[in-house]
């Protein structure tokens, strides 16, 4: 049994940002035993407060966030932290190599119901061109990432994660509070008719892109209908389709003209789109590629079409052609 650290070292990973890596890695440990107490703990439930994105933020969002920049304020490695759950970026350590971003908690409305929730970052290296409390660190493309990852607290706690090229599958050893290996060089699998997207929004979508979708579930031979999967958390939802194949999709719909995507692009669709395709699959948003974006806003939003290569390039089709959702 490979530990994680031992399997970075064989992907020749700088020490430093293993470093990092273990940091991340023990705080979902944390994380994944205070999920695990459930209504005995004092975990479930919300808080009083709303985060930036107006969001009620859940006890576990404070509590996975306060933990994780807590830990990397005192590693060392790490110059600049974002996070979902803060307006600002924040220095952790002036003149360090390194970057991270995460969302602490991602699937927030699963917590109080005992579905799946997870946590997923992101690393780049930091920029010398601007100030280290700057958000501007974070304006990078999505290809600078060096590390991306995350953690699934489902029955069992799952981390995946790439530092560039093969992406590897972890399971965490509850009593050792060490993950080790479970599927080496993880390899999409293409063809496989499921997807995942909140159906409730379809008629916000452009009119083409229903079509698109309407004609995948459409009656038709077993063959090539398509069936549909839908955790509500982001995490769960591409590990799904990280593992067995599929397609994701979270585009922009028309009924907010200044928000019309739901997505983070760099705590959310940035490192997916980084596991998603060095598996073999890919990721877009309807504008091109996701790693080929910047970013230009802490907390921007995206619209994200992931997964089987054949299948997001069929959407991506459906959405170019279709006329703009915000004429
Ligand atoms: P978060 O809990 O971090 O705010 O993220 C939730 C996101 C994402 O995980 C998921 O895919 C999506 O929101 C679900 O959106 P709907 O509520 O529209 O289904
Ligand atoms: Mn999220
Ligand atoms: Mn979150």
């Amino acid at each position: 049994m490979t530990l994680l650290n031992e399997v970075l070292t064989q992907d020749n990973t700088p020490q430093a940002l293993i470093d990092v890596v273990a940091c991340i890695a023990n705080c979902c440990c944390q994380i994944a035993e205070q999920v695990g107490h459930g209504a005995l703990g004092e975990t479930l439930g919300a808080t009083e407060a709303e985060n930036v994105q107006g969001e009620v933020q859940k006890k576990l969002d404070i509590i996975a966030n306060d933990l994780l920049v807590a830990a990397l304020v005192a590693q060392g490695s790490v110059r600049t932290i974002a996070s979902e759950e803060e307006e600002h970026a924040r220095v952790a350590t002036h003149g360090a190599p390194y970057i991270v971003a995460f969302d602490p908690l991602d699937g927030s409305s699963n917590i109080d119901v005992n579905g799946q929730i997870g946590t997923i970052f992101t690393v780049f290296n930091a920029r010398d061109d601007v100030p280290d409390h700057s958000e501007e660190q974070f304006f990078q493309a999505g290809s600078k990432q060096i590390c991306a990852g995350y953690v699934l607290y489902g029955p069992y706690t799952t981390l995946v994660i790439s530092t560039g090229t093969a992406v590897h599958e972890f399971t965490l050893n509850k009593m050792r509070g060490e993950f080790y290996a479970s599927k080496l060089a993880m390899v999409f699998h293409a063809g496989m008719r499921e997807f995942s997207a909140n159906m409730a929004n379809l008629f916000y979508w452009p009119k083409k892109f229903q079509n698109h979708i309407l004609g995948m579930i459409a009656p038709q031979s077993a063959s090539t209908r398509f069936t549909m999967r839908w955790q509500g958390a982001m995490v769960g939802d591409v590990h799904r389709i990280l593992t067995r194949g599929g397609l994701f999709i979270y585009p922009g719909d028309s009924r907010d003209i200044k928000q019309p995507a739901k997505l983070r692009l760099l705590y959310e669709a940035f490192p997916m789109a980084l596991l998603i395709e060095a598996a073999g699959g890919c990721a877009y948003t309807e504008q091109g590629r996701i790693l080929a974006a910047s970013l230009n806003e802490l907390h921007q939003r995206t619209p994200v079409i992931l997964g089987d290569k054949t299948f997001v390039s069929e959407c991506f089709t459906a959405l170019s052609a279709a006329e703009k959702c915000i004429a």
